[in-house]
Parts: structure tokens; sequence; C-alpha cells
């Protein structure tokens, strides 16, 4: 459920002259092994993406700059996450569905993903998702 998608701090390496670090580990920080980086970037104001779910990937999703807002909906219960701040992710478990919107200007949405890229593990039908989760 919606419920078992939380918010993970990252660590944070903080230095007064230099400014921030945070690190992501395999198997340490976050619940899976990264298969895959990718990031969303120049999103026009007022766009929307997402709109999907899984069937099996898992995510980390990560503001790496500005901001947005993650709505995760597992068929029963909705979720609305706003993502500020570099140091913490948002653990996406598989069969979720997720809008992501309100991104601010600069906005980088860094996605740390369990799967290498396969169009056949998402749902981009929205009675396709509520037919998957009451099947
Ligand atoms: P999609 O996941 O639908 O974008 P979003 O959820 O951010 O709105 O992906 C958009 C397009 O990019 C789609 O045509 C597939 C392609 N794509 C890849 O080729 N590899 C990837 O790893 C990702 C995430 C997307």
């Amino acid at each position: 459920t919606v419920y078992d998608c939380t918010i993970i701090e990252l660590d944070k390496h903080h230095s007064e002259r230099k400014g921030n670090i945070s690190v992501i580990e395999n198997d340490k920080t976050i619940p899976f092994e990264v298969k895959r980086v990718y990031y969303l970037y120049d999103i026009p104001g007022g766009e929307e993406r997402g709109a999907h779910a899984h069937k099996k990937l898992q995510q980390l999703i990560i503001a790496a700059s500005g901001s947005f807002d993650v709505i995760l909906n597992d068929g029963n219960v909705k979720r609305r996450f706003t993502l500020n701040h570099p140091y913490q992710g948002l653990y996406v478990k598989p069969g979720i569905w997720r809008d992501l919107g309100e991104f601010s200007s600069g906005a980088v949405c860094l996605v740390l993903a369990s799967e290498v890229y396969d169009e056949a593990d998402y749902i981009r039908d929205y009675n396709d998702f509520l037919n998957y989760k009451n099947r």
C-alpha cells in the first residue's frame, strides 16, 4: 500500500564552507540494488509527469534540485509528498500509481531504479491499473 512508501533520510555530509554531499549506497541506504539512474529536468511550469504504475520496479525519487509533488495511489489511498530536500528520497514500491507535478523552475527529479528500462513493466492506463490491483 502507499503506507509502505516512505521518505528515506539520506546521508548528509555538511561542510560549513563547502556545502553538502549526500550519498546512497546499494543495499545500505535503500532496500534494493540500483540498476538504472535517470533524471527529469527542464520541465515546463504546470506540466505533469508520471501517470503510470510499475509491476515490479522499485524506485527512489529525489528532488536533486528545486521541488515537486509526488502523489502515490495504491488504488485505495492517495498520499501526496512534497519533495524539496536533496537529502531525502521517496521510496516507491511496485504496484503504486504515481503522478508528479508542481515542478518548480530548475527542478531536477533524480530517480534510482531497481531494474533497467522495460516498457512491459509499465501500466499506463488507470483502469488497467485498477484491474491489476483487483485481480
Ligand atoms: P516515462 O517513464 O513515461 O516518463 P515520466 O514518467 O517521467 O512521465 O518515459 C518517458 C519516455 O522516455 C518514454 O518514451 C520512454 C523513455 N524512457 C526510456 O527510454 N528509458 C528510461 O529509463 C525511462 C525512464 C524513460
